[in-house]
């Protein structure tokens, strides 16, 4: 078995449990479990709390099994995927959170093949159980979708240069470990001395992206997840990628009767309010939380209440 160095530190706590007025008492769903650093302060906000807990990591079975005992009664984990929610049977929800990405229990697991200084395969996936890895995908992958991974999801402005590498090197075995892959593209792409980051960080992330669907998986969920909703029901969510902020917000403007984008030319008047949005701006995390908690620097959380 693996070793896990770190544990994860909840972003955005007090505001996310504010935010799911945990404090009142009631039904919670927390789509991302994780190390269950959310799940806990819910149940710790009040003894009449029930959390419905889901994570698609086989692993973070073991670490809700460790809260079962303390919680008992009061706590429920599912072992899939956010998108199958719809086959759960939950009665109205009080709150439903959504703290989304990766935790530091995988970013730090070097087996699980998300850090780019390890010597270890190149595997990447949430759910490490099925599905496939971020070798496979880089050797079998269409060009358009290593375009898609690398400018669109990574944001990475040498997309055209690391395509070209990866093509280049299918089969080989710097796309098949995490440091030498992370290698090719140091030697191979130049940063112009930008930054303190890695210059595969952005290619590791839309890899990583890619591979797990994260942006369909989001799409998909939205829409099942607020039909869980009581009425007066939050549904928080925690996003850390622009894209992923996007259709969070596009999708709270569609269920508060708003026009979604610019293109958007529906009267108001036609558009039907299912719900209304209690953050007209994101929530950030504050300079004391990033500085405890530097992976929270691009946390963004946004809070809709069902009204109809
Ligand atoms: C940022 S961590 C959540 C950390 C958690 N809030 C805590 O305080 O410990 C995100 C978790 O969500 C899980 N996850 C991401 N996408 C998922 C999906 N589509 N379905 C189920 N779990 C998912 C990941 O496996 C990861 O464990």
């Amino acid at each position: 078995m693996s070793k896990v160095l770190n544990s994860h530190q909840p972003v955005l706590l007090k505001e996310a449990m504010e935010a799911l007025c945990a404090n009142k008492g009631g039904k919670f769903l927390d789509c991302t479990f994780g190390g269950g650093g959310h799940t806990s302060a819910i149940l710790d906000s009040s003894d009449e709390n029930f959390v419905y807990a889901i994570d698609c990591d086989p692993q973070a079975k073991e670490r809700a099994n460790a809260l079962q005992q303390k919680y008992a009664g009061r706590f429920a984990f599912c072992n899939i995927n956010f998108t199958e929610a719809d086959n759960m049977y939950l009665s109205p929800l009080d709150g439903i959170l959504m703290d989304l990405g990766v935790s530091s229990f995988q970013l730090d697991d070097k087996a699980r093949g998300f850090s780019f200084r390890e010597h270890t395969k190149l595997d990447m996936r949430m759910d490490n159980s099925s599905g496939q890895t971020a070798t496979e995908f880089l050797n079998t992958a269409t060009k358009d979708e290593l375009v898609e991974a690398l400018r669109d999801f990574g944001e990475e402005e040498n997309w055209k240069k690391i395509t070209s590498l990866i093509i280049g090197n299918r089969g080989k075995d710097t796309l098949a470990y995490c440091d030498l892959f992370a290698n090719l593209i140091a030697v191979n792409v130049s940063d112009r001395g930008k930054g303190r980051i890695h210059p595969a960080t952005k290619t590791f992330q839309g890899i990583r992206i890619a591979i797990n669907g994260e942006l369909n998986a989001l799409l998909k969920a939205l829409p099942v997840l607020f039909e869980k909703l009581c009425l007066g029901g939050r549904l928080v969510v925690i996003s850390f990628h622009s894209l992923e902020d996007r259709i969070v917000k596009q999708f709270f403007r569609r269920m508060a009767g708003q026009a979604v984008n610019r293109a958007d030319n529906e009267p108001a008047q036609l558009k039907e309010k299912f719900a209304k949005i209690l953050t007209t701006k994101p929530v950030v995390p504050g300079e004391n939380e990033i500085n405890l908690n530097p992976r929270s620097r691009s946390a963004k959380m946004r809070v809709l209440e069902r009204i109809k």
